[in-house]
């Protein structure tokens, strides 16, 4: 099979290491992919993810039998839309299920609809209306734009004074763009944040590993929000028992409620879950595979990955089991200083040779490319995303520090505390 993935970060990096382990792939491209990718996959970098046309004609031009989307923009847009009326394969939601993430007061109001539980909410069109209700509201309290924002459109604002400022920020000044059209003002909940990722074939939820993302750019939860900054896999919070509950009150009753919307989801669910005293709650979903929870489950899981997403296209999921290591993997994000506000690009990084034949070492590019001289240089916030497996969670975290040493570029950034509140527990 010919597969090609669309993205270029170190999630679509991740998805093609899998890939590529799948012994029914012959050849794997990536548009536009990165150097990282390059190494094993065909890359076009000059073809940008929203250029639908172009990816159409690329497909078709090499031949590939299975399309995967992997980033939330393109679909959100309609690509898999797009690639079926041209007769493609293509895996992940349909535009009318990407929803799920690109609206979140759509999403918001299909969890009150269907009784999955929830922050609850109000969902504004009116900055007035917003800045009155605000006026009578407990704080802490939480301002979410409606459309995508690249993770960033989430606000939490402690005094009154934060929360009319966030208002004019997102509705009137517009600092996320058209996604701040609408604003969901939300209960502030406290508890242990879990990331669950699920494959979904439209009906059937198979539920992976759990994982936990650390957001903020700065050691000690500090600093801005970012696309992620490390993550590890799994959390120790989610217990047997806490998985039972999501299964039952959570994952299939979303998916029941997107098939009995007539938005069928086949793709993956990223459940983005607060465990508090109440049980556990929606915080947000993602209609695709998380940057970088992709890199600490994936490279965990056990199934042939082509196996799994073939079954979810198909609608035969109820068939597969998915198994994963009795491991850990932690995932340190190597970024550019500066990262997520500003940042330089084109430093030469050096050291990646030293993971080459090393086993449970990965070293997934976020942000790269080659130079005119053929020289891998960042290209990004989030340049490599160094990944290490271990027996337990401690070790899996001993060994990503320790390779995160091993390369080096200028301006280089990284946390020091991915994983460490999980030792110290
Ligand atoms: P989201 O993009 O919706 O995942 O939000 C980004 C981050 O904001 C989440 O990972 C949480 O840490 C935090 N957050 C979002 N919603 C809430 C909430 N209702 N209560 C507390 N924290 C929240
Ligand atoms: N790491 C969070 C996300 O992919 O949205």
């Amino acid at each position: 099979m010919k597969v090609l993935i669309i993205g270029g970060g170190g999630r679509e990096h991740a998805i093609a290491v899998a890939m590529k382990k799948s012994g029914r792939v012959d050849a794997l491209y990536c548009v536009p992919g990165n150097a990282g990718i390059a190494e094993i996959a065909e890359c076009e970098p000059s073809i940008g993810v929203m250029e639908f046309d172009r990816i159409v004609a690329y497909a078709r031009e090499k031949q590939v039998d299975l399309v995967f989307v992997a980033p939330d923009d393109p679909l959100a847009g309609g690509l898999v839309d797009r690639l079926e009326e041209a007769g493609l394969r293509a895996f992940g939601p349909r535009k009318n299920a990407a929803i799920l993430e690109g609206s979140k007061a759509f999403s918001k109001d299909l969890m009150k609809k269907h009784h999955i539980p929830t922050a609850a909410y109000e969902t504004f069109t009116e900055p007035e209306k917003a800045l009155e209700y605000l006026e009578h509201a407990r704080m802490p309290i939480v301002l979410k734009a409606d459309g995508l924002a690249l993770g960033k459109g989430v606000l939490i604002c402690n005094t009154l004074e934060e929360a009319k400022a966030g208002v004019r920020e997102i509705m009137q000044e517009k600092h996320f763009g058209s996604a701040g059209d609408a604003l969901v003002v939300e209960e502030f909940l406290t508890g242990r944040e879990v990331s669950v990722l699920a494959f979904v074939d439209g009906r059937t939820v198979r539920p992976m590993t759990s994982a936990q993302d650390h957001k903020r750019a700065r050691d000690g939860d500090e600093g801005p929000n970012t696309g992620g900054m490390g993550n590890f896999s799994p959390s120790p919070f989610y217990t047997e028992e806490v998985d039972a509950y999501c299964r039952e009150h959570i994952y299939q009753p979303t998916v029941d409620a997107m098939a009995a919307e007539g938005r069928e989801f086949k793709g993956v669910i990223f459940f983005g879950l607060m465990l508090t005293a109440q049980g556990p709650k929606v915080l947000e979903y993602n209609a695709r595979f998380g940057d970088p929870e992709a890199q600490v489950v994936l490279c965990r899981m056990k199934n042939d990955l082509l196996d799994v997403v073939d079954a979810c296209i198909d609608g035969q999921l109820d068939k597969v089991e998915l198994e994963f290591e009795d491991n850990a993997a932690v995932c340190v994000v190597l970024a550019s200083e500066g990262y997520p506000v500003s940042y330089q690009k084109g430093f030469e990084i050096t050291g990646l040779e030293r993971f080459q034949g090393k086993e449970d070492y990965y070293c997934f590019h976020a942000g790269s490319r080659f130079d005119e001289q053929g020289r891998i240089v960042t290209n990004g916030g989030r340049v490599l995303g160094v990944t290490a497996k271990g027996a337990t969670l401690k070790e899996a975290r001993a060994k990503a520090y320790e390779a995160a040493e091993w390369v080096s570029f200028a301006n280089r950034y990284m946390r020091h505390d991915i994983g460490k509140a999980i030792d110290e527990a």
